[in-house]
């Protein structure tokens, strides 16, 4: 990490040999951008993607001076991650007679980034890309790593490629027009750090967390910071998840398996569909006698000071147990038919669990189903 004291802007370096690059986390970013970017790019001409939301609130606080650049504007949602508008990108593209030399910059929050960041590593086999996050969850997860995606209509982020932006550049004052739900929904994210690998960090946002989530951007900083250090350290060392990267995906297995239950319309938010499953995974965890009940309780107390607990919100969500288990069983990670699980023996201490026994999972999720239909 650096930290510049006259603007007060960090940096974290994600280390990848010829592909490293910065992300650079500062206040203010956006009056600079066109100055931050300049280096990174080899000519003015870039092709900026954006949605509608994002776009109406800065587009005009976005400095692009000095650069060529063409606008393509999409609804804000889930659905814009869609084959049809990857093609719609890549066809502006030739349209403004973009070379590889000339970048794609993804200005938005995370569906804008998977879908530009596919865009670009297909383009002409891969042209320049710069992320500037617009949400919470972008800045600690989604922007950092190089994992690209489009859903299609076998599933969420079936479609998709490895590959890096060559710089990520993330304005705290952005955040200040999201809304709470999704602000929570990135702080999901951000807790998933402290889980994973770092028990002074959580114990830290359990002092903090109020601060990030009413706005101060010394706090959110600071947890942006932390977040995307870890997120790097551990991209560096498994860049394409064929191991310790799959615990980055703690609380996704039962999360996504809610989240495809939901039916991605904007009930289920993907943070919320994570912070519901991290509870699920620590609950599970202990069940099996891998982690202490009181680290449940520690978490759920946490999640409910915050305010981020939607349980009779989602018991719908739980009254198929069945319909869990099989989304379940579509998950990346899983090898052979068996179910990959990231668990836990602790707050912050998390494994990858491989093979884990179905049955034990079912019961686990039954008793959710009965759980909540009382
Ligand atoms: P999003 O991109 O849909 O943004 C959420 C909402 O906030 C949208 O309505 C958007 O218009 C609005 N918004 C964005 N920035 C704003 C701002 N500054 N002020 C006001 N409104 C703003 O959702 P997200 O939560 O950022 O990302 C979710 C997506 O990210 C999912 O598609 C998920 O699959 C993907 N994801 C990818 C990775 C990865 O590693 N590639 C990791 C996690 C999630
Ligand atoms: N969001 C999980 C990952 O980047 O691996």
């Amino acid at each position: 990490m650096s930290t510049d004291r006259k603007s007060a802007q960090q940096s974290v370096r994600v280390a990848l040999g010829a592909r490293s690059y910065d992300i650079l986390i500062g206040d203010s970013l956006l009056a600079r951008a066109s100055d931050i970017m300049t280096p990174h790019l080899a000519s003015p001409k870039v092709v900026i993607v954006s949605d509608e939301t994002v776009a109406g609130l800065y587009r005009d606080k976005i400095n692009l001076g000095g650069l060529e650049a063409h606008w393509v504007v999409f609804p804000p949602g889930e659905s814009t991650k869609s084959f049809e508008n990857l093609q719609h990108v890549l066809d502006e593209m030739f349209t403004h007679g973009l070379e590889r030399n000339d970048a794609l910059i993804a200005f938005g929050g995370g569906v804008i980034g998977d879908l530009t960041g596919f865009a670009a590593s297909v383009y002409k086999r891969g042209c320049r890309f710069v992320q500037i996050p617009t949400t919470l969850l972008s800045q600690v997860d989604s922007s950092v790593g190089g994992k690209t995606a489009i859903n299609v209509r076998h599933g969420k982020n079936l479609v998709g490629a490895f590959y890096q932006p060559q710089l990520v550049l993330s304005d705290m004052s952005v955040l200040s027009t999201l809304p709470e739900r999704e602000l929570k929904a990135g702080y999901a994210e951000v807790l998933k750090y402290g889980l994973l690998g770092d028990a002074k960090f959580f114990s830290w946002l359990e002092t903090n967390g109020t601060k990030i989530l009413s706005g101060d951007k010394a706090a959110t900083s600071e947890a942006v910071r932390v977040s995307c250090e870890t997120k790097a350290r551990i991209v560096a060392e498994d860049e394409q998840e064929r191991g310790v990267r799959a615990l980055l995906n703690l609380g996704h297995t039962f999360g996504h398996a809610l989240e495809a239950e939901a039916g991605y319309d904007g009930d289920l938010l993907h943070g919320e569909a994570v912070s519901a499953g991290m509870e699920m995974a620590y609950e599970f965890s202990a069940r099996m006698g891998l982690c202490a009940p009181e680290d449940v309780v520690r978490l759920q107390d946490h999640l409910s000071a915050l305010d981020m607990t939607r349980t009779s919100e989602l018991a719908h969500l739980f009254k198929s147990p069945e319909n869990l288990l099989s989304h379940m069983d579509q998950d990346k990670k899983n090898e052979h038919g068996a179910l990959t699980l990231i668990l836990a023996r602790g707050i912050g201490d998390a494994f990858v669990q491989k093979s884990a026994d179905r049955h034990d999972v079912s019961n686990y999720l039954q008793y959710l189903s009965l759980k909540y239909s009382s």
